[in-house]
């Protein structure tokens, strides 16, 4: 950790033997293997993946959890910045792939979701059900972001963290991102509103799957894709 952060301290009281947990890995798992580490701490086991990819030329992945416990300012590594282990240890695993010119990391934070979810309604009255009811109209959180909303999508239809995410370069007004992942692959479209036309483009077929919003699609137009492919609203 010394060397990775470029520092003379300790950032911790209780650092774990890199070296060994290289070891182990290299025994106990095959070279393409994915190791998992749910209680990731400090980030040990991602460092040693990464230094053992580079020591061996191998292709393991890891994938590391990490809850956001807070660091306690008596730690060299609150002094350095660091307010959450989770923080510490991404950034540990960053510096580790990058010193071993790993092929990248991509970190995700748990959050609530950013679809609306329902609670019901304790009023009786037909205007507060109706008024819930316009609430939901659009099905997204106020404050949602697209790479979450297509990350969120993607997770629920059981693609990897290690999908592709790559926007369409194609010449129309709404923005179309597609998600790929081995061999299948999604596109989707946040936009407000869609009309054929500016679907056309993507010469959807009854094999692909298109994601858009409720709103975005009245009733013709969701007929229409609905022949025409794989459609689901959020
Ligand atoms: C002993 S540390 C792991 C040390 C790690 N091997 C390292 O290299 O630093 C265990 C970690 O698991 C986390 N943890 C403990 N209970 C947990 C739980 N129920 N869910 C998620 N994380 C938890 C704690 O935040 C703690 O940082």
């Amino acid at each position: 950790m010394k060397r990775l952060f470029d520092v003379k301290e300790n950032l911790f009281d209780n650092p774990k033997p890199v070296d060994l947990l290289a070891s182990l890995t290299s025994f106990a798992t095959d070279d393409d293997d994915l190791v998992l580490d749910l209680f990731a701490g400090s980030g040990t086991l991602a460092e040693a993946v990464a230094g053992l990819n580079a020591k061996e030329g191998t292709d393991r992945k890891s994938i590391s959890i990490q809850m956001a416990e807070q660091i306690e300012e008596k730690h060299f590594a609150y002094k350095k910045g660091f307010r959450s282990i989770a923080e510490l240890s991404r950034k540990r695993a960053a510096l580790a792939i990058e010193a071993s010119n790993g092929s990248g990391l991509r970190a995700f934070t748990l959050a609530s979701g950013n679809m609306k979810r329902w609670a019901g309604i304790e009023a009786k009255d037909p205007d507060t059900y109706a008024a819930q009811l316009e609430a939901f109209t659009d099905s997204l959180a106020p404050d949602w972001q697209p790479q979450a909303v297509i990350w969120e999508v993607a997770l629920r239809e059981g693609y990897s963290l290690t999908a592709k995410v790559e926007e369409l370069d194609i010449d129309t007004s709404p923005t179309f991102w597609r998600v790929s992942d081995e061999d299948r692959s999604f596109t989707i479209c946040l936009d407000e509103a869609l009309t054929l036309d500016a679907v056309a483009p993507l010469g959807l077929t009854k094999d692909d799957m298109f994601v858009c919003r409720d709103t975005a699609l009245d009733d013709t137009l969701a007929a229409n894709l609905a022949l025409q492919c794989r459609l689901k609203v959020v």
